[in-house]
């Protein structure tokens, strides 16, 4: 097989000055291509995943200007030395923001990220990076493990339209409850409920969002799936009721704060008061501590909803890695519509065929 000599990337540039992302927080570079060792396979990345946690990662300095930019992907295995990824494997695995990537002994993997061989006539590949991955284990372990709500009670999911809100808002719908989304424009409250069968989506957007929100929530709030922070959720806090429960997934909203780390500090004091008046119970949520023991058990229940059609689920597929900085800032800014992937080479495993650019297709993919 003909490998490419060279390897593109994108390096983290500087460290970040603060804020969002701005010009020259990323470089982009050409490299010799990898040598796999023994016990090691080349691969190339297929699809991106574009996290909000990656930009915690390079504001707080867990990544190093010159590193290149860490992220999930999908990849094909293109020549082996590994007893264990064969040519043509389709593998999930943490190559980060560049077209190849090395995958086996001694490759330092993400924490709990460790990489697998996909099944793709399962699911479309992609999926891995998404609702069938770390994604999709984020909102089953927000809803069916942490809040646990009932039948007939009503749930509200922020960021509703995105990655992980609509996996959030199906299960809870799945658990059958009544389940509020929130999310920004129009077209994206539109999709909630007409696409993923949610009750209701308000807009956050909307000059009368804390009105729009009480009456679409009549009977008030029993579970709350936070994945916004600031303005999102001061309108939600007055509405909770009493035993109420709250899984604090993300607060995206502040991630470009000043101080980002002290986020998690104003919303504890924000809520307070509503808190203690209602008793409510908070649950953090990390999506590592659930990998070991529930992962078996996600994968096993989403892809029985997916094939059951139970679970629908839509990409904001953007073509090219050289777009992968303004992919990025898109999504941490709400300019996405679903969950945020860049398809860094033509999949193996399906006919479309994608000009470099954003996707005309917002693609419903399962
Ligand atoms: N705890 C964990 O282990 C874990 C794991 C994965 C993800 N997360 C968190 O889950 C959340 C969602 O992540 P995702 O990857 O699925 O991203 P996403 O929801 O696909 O994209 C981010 C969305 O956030 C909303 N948003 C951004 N800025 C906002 C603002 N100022 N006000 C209101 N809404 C804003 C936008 O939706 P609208 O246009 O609809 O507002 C945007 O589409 C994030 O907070 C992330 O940090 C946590």
């Amino acid at each position: 097989m003909h490998l490419d000599s060279k390897n593109e990337a994108w390096l983290l540039g500087r460290k970040p000055l603060g804020g969002w992302p701005t010009n020259g927080d990323f470089k982009w570079v050409t490299q010799e291509q990898y040598v796999p060792h023994r016990g090691q396979a080349l691969t190339r990345t297929l699809y991106l995943s574009m996290d909000p946690y990656q930009w915690g990662r390079r504001r707080s300095g867990a990544e190093t200007p010159g590193d290149v930019c860490h992220g999930r992907t999908v990849s094909e295995v293109i020549a082996s030395r590994s007893a264990e990824y064969g040519e043509g494997d389709i593998v999930f695995n943490t190559n980060g923001w560049q077209q190849f990537g090395l995958v086996g002994a001694e490759i330092n993997v993400f924490g709990y990220m460790f990489p697998r061989i996909l099944d793709a006539n399962a699911a479309p590949i992609s999926t891995a990076v998404g609702i069938l991955g770390m994604l999709g284990l984020t909102a089953y372990s927000g809803i069916y493990l942490q809040c646990r709500p009932r039948p007939g009670e009503t749930v509200v999911v922020s960021a509703a339209s995105g990655g992980v809100g609509q996996a959030a808002g199906q299960i809870a719908r799945i658990m059958g409850c009544r389940v509020v989304g929130i999310a920004g424009r129009e077209s994206k409250c539109q999709f909630v409920t007409e696409e993923l069968g949610f009750d209701a989506c308000v807009s956050h957007l909307s000059p009368v969002y804390t009105e729009d929100l009480r009456k679409a929530c009549p009977d008030g709030i029993d579970a709350y799936f936070e994945n916004v922070g600031g303005s999102v959720y001061e309108g939600v806090l007055p509405l909770l009721n009493s035993g109420s429960r709250i899984t604090l997934c993300g607060m995206i909203s502040q991630y470009g704060d000043a101080q980002p780390e002290r986020a998690s500090e104003r919303w504890h004091a924000t809520g307070a008061p509503f808190f203690q008046r209602q008793n409510v119970t908070v649950h953090p949520l990390f999506v590592r501590n659930f990998v070991d023991q529930h992962q078996a058990a996600f994968l096993e229940a989403m892809s029985a909803w997916i094939q059951d059609g139970l679970v629908r689920y839509r990409e904001d597929l953007w073509v090219g890695l050289e777009n992968a900085p303004e992919a990025f800032e898109a999504m941490l800014k709400g300019k996405n519509f679903g969950k945020t992937l860049v398809r860094v080479a033509p999949d193996p495993t399906s006919d479309d065929r994608l000009e470099a650019g954003r996707s005309n297709g917002n693609v419903l993919v399962v």
